[in-house]
């Protein structure tokens, strides 16, 4: 019986082209700057983006902390929303890496509201830490995927560079917004200074992540990437499959969001209160057995003793992606155990 896992989009497996690619990629060391691979990914990135320059490195996580590490000063602040990747899952990376401090902010169906963005900007002052950096997350929170449009990131970097602060965007999941939003990346991504996107999530490429920016952001992310010990020499064999994943996996992504909203509909149809489906949607479905009297733990582990894994987050809640190698008939099949489960 075939294992469906909706844990995340990060568990898909690369494409027979993916591994093609890769198998036949030219190389070189790219430490030296000698790989054409990585340098093709990476130009090609920064022109898809509308920036002057990327830089290819092994994670999202790594991707954050660099990008930080390049933007701040010791005891600078860095606004971020309290659901975000990098504030909550990055090992303390932004203390422990940056010395920043993490200034959390609400962000109600992900969007912080101008008021409080504007109340967490600091006076300038000998007493205040330097608000230096504004961190956006698109799609937003990891249990969610909240696509966040132009207006709203160009009225937040607004805010932000008004006040000298540097725009930078977790884009993990960009793709699902740009798709979510039908609008090229370059123009949904030109309100910020320099970003981050995963190349192994929903493009399903096995392993990488992009910064675009500044050709003198990237520079110094490349020197930094380096002190972390995170440049590789023969690279280009997995940019290769990077390349692969911007060229023919952008598109399906639509599949991902109509698979979702069609998860969501036959659990709202199960119980209503299982899912929120007025909340804005890509491939991500939060499920809320807390609101229906239920606990997460027995129906995950139900799950499971049929081959099906979803995410655990807390005892009332759960979360489930679709991806590469979900297809309709999986979700029909995981809807018909729900109903045995929950009925
Ligand atoms: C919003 C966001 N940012 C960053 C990351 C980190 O990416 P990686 O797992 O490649 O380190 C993730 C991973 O799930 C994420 O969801």
């Amino acid at each position: 019986m075939k294992l469906l896992d909706f844990r995340s989009d990060t568990v898909t497996q690369p494409t027979e082209e993916m591994r093609a690619a890769m198998a036949s990629a030219v190389v070189g060391d790219d430490i030296l700057g000698e790989d054409p691979t990585v340098q093709r990914l990476e130009s090609m990135c920064a022109t898809m983006f509308g920036k002057e320059a990327g830089l290819f490195v092994i994670s999202g996580t790594m991707a954050n902390q660099v990008s930080v590490m390049a933007l701040t000063q010791l005891g600078d602040e860095i606004i971020v929303g309290e659901d975000t990747h990098i504030y909550n899952l990055e090992v303390g990376g932004l203390a422990a890496l940056s010395g920043v401090q993490a200034r959390p902010i609400r962000a109600e169906q992900g969007r912080f509201s101008p008021a409080d963005l504007k109340k967490a900007i600091r006076p300038k002052g000998v007493q205040s830490a330097i608000s230096r950096v504004l961190c956006l997350e698109n799609t937003y929170n990891l249990n969610r995927g909240i696509p966040l449009n132009a207006d709203y990131m160009k009225e937040m970097a607004d805010i932000a560079h008004n006040h000298d602060m540097t725009v930078y965007l977790d884009g993990a999941r960009i793709f699902n917004a740009g798709v979510a939003f039908n609008m090229p990346l370059a123009k949904l991504c030109a309100p910020v200074d320099c970003l981050q996107f995963c190349l192994s999530k929903g493009l399903a490429a096995p392993v990488g992540a992009i910064m675009v920016g500044t050709k003198a952001f990237i520079d110094r992310s490349r020197w930094i990437k380096q002190r972390v010990g995170g440049g590789m020499r023969q690279a280009g064999h997995m940019a290769a499959a990077g390349i692969v994943a911007l060229e023919k996996m952008q598109s399906r992504l639509q599949e991902d969001h109509d698979n979702a909203t069609y998860l969501a509909k036959g659990l709202a149809s199960i119980d209503e209160g299982l899912v929120d489906l007025k909340a804005p949607r890509t491939n991500i479905v939060y499920i809320d057995f807390g609101a229906t009297g239920r606990q997460s733990g027995p129906i995950v582990s139900e799950l499971l003793k049929n081959n099906v894994k979803i995410k655990h987050i807390d005892d009332g809640a759960c979360r489930m992606i679709t991806h590469w190698g979900i297809d309709k008939a999986d979700i029909d099949t995981v809807l018909a155990l729900y109903k045995k489960i929950l009925g």
